[in-house]
């Protein structure tokens, strides 16, 4: 496992590019089968076929108002040809975001500490999409690291469009139940688990970690708001419902350094705005997904599995879904309007816990 920085060519991507990602969408089971009645449709071959439905369906969005127009899927979420950076890409819910954004058309820059996992990710879910995703060993706790990270981007892009916040550490568990003053000290404080140490490690990943990230790569992410017209760069801190809730969920560290996450979001998209920057900065407050974190584990593709029964008690009745966070990335990213607030995808997990 290497812990130093290393950046790997990205493996050969792009197979689709000839067809527009909307008007392939188009091209999916709900296509009106009237489409081939007045065209010697059945005779034509299959990529006759297809570019005789793509022409169809150019005609159709050529024709519809330019009001209705910007309501296309493809207009609304349009992530294609924008330059992602996700940290703790190869696992969990940085994952998700990785396929949310590159499926869709973006080049997305993975970057964790242990290689073989980056590479999992490549070889499982960077093949025949749309975009592209482009494996960096680094440890983003470094700021050594971080300056390197940027070097690195600068070199091969003109800007950064969307910077993906979301290496974490959840650090160590205490009980937190207890009948009487002294239990609870003993759990809380005579616990060897419990240390200085341990909170720090979590902070730090959890916390500065954004700070530095965010400011370092600020030059690039301005870049994207000059050279994307109508678009501006993008920060989408993953910080969690756990700094939300009022349960400590039996990790007070972790809970504490997320809630210090979601103020940090706000604070930085202030003082970005109060310069005069066009940086969005936002954050997502996860519920329960499967991860590394939550299943301890993941399979050779690098997916994580949750039993659907273990969260019986949230409303939702089930942990989230690889949709229900791709949906809440490609929200967070695209919307022009949205600026730093935290949105909580947690299937009413914190209805439940109580805030
Ligand atoms: N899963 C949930 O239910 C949930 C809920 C709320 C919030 N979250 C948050 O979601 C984020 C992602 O966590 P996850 O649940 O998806 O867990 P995960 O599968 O463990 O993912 C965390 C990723 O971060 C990477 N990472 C950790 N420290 C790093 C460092 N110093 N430098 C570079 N990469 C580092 C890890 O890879 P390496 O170890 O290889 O570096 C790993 O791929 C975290 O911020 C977490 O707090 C998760």
């Amino acid at each position: 496992m290497s812990r130093s920085l290393l950046v790997r060519a990205p493996l050969k991507a792009v197979t689709s590019r000839s067809v527009p990602f909307y008007k392939k969408s188009c091209l999916s089971s709900s296509t009106p089968l009237s489409l081939s009645k007045h065209h010697s449709f059945q005779t034509k071959s299959p990529v006759n076929r297809l570019e005789h439905l793509q022409k169809q369906f150019s005609t159709t969005s050529a024709n519809m108002s330019e009001s209705n127009n910007n309501f296309l899927l493809s207009e609304v979420f349009n992530v294609k040809g924008k330059v992602a950076l996700i940290t703790g890409g190869g696992s969990g819910i940085g994952l998700m975001a990785t396929q949310a954004l590159a499926v869709n058309g973006a080049k997305v820059y993975i970057v964790g500490r242990t290689e073989e996992k980056l590479d999992n990710v490549v070889k499982s879910h960077g093949q025949n999409i749309a975009g592209e995703i482009i494996p960096i060993v680094a440890d983003v706790t470094q700021k050594s690291e971080i300056a390197r990270l940027v070097k690195e981007i600068e070199s091969r892009e003109k800007c950064l469009c969307i910077l993906i916040n979301n290496a974490g550490i959840v650090g160590n568990t205490q009980q937190t139940e207890a009948k009487t003053a002294e239990e609870m000290k003993k759990n809380l404080f005579d616990d060897e688990s419990s240390t200085f140490e341990d909170w720090t490690n979590t902070y730090r990943t959890n916390v500065p970690q954004l700070f530095f990230m965010t400011t370092a790569f600020l030059p690039l992410l301005q870049k994207a708001s000059d050279t994307h017209h109508g678009y501006s760069g993008t920060v989408i801190n993953i910080s969690s419902i756990s700094g939300i809730v009022q349960s400590s969920q039996h990790h007070f560290g972790y809970n504490a350094s997320k809630a210090a996450a979601i103020h940090l979001t706000k604070l930085l998209a202030s003082e970005i705005a109060e310069n005069g920057l066009k940086i969005r900065v936002n954050s997502i407050a996860p519920g329960v997904f499967p991860s590394e974190m939550t299943a301890s584990e993941s399979g050779s593709d690098q997916k994580s599995h949750i039993e659907k029964d273990k969260y019986a008690k949230v409303p939702a009745r089930r942990p989230g879904k690889d949709q229900d966070m791709a949906g809440a990335v490609l929200f967070t990213a695209a919307n022009q309007y949205l600026n730093g607030q935290t949105v909580a995808v947690d299937g009413g997990y914190i209805l439940h816990a109580g805030a």
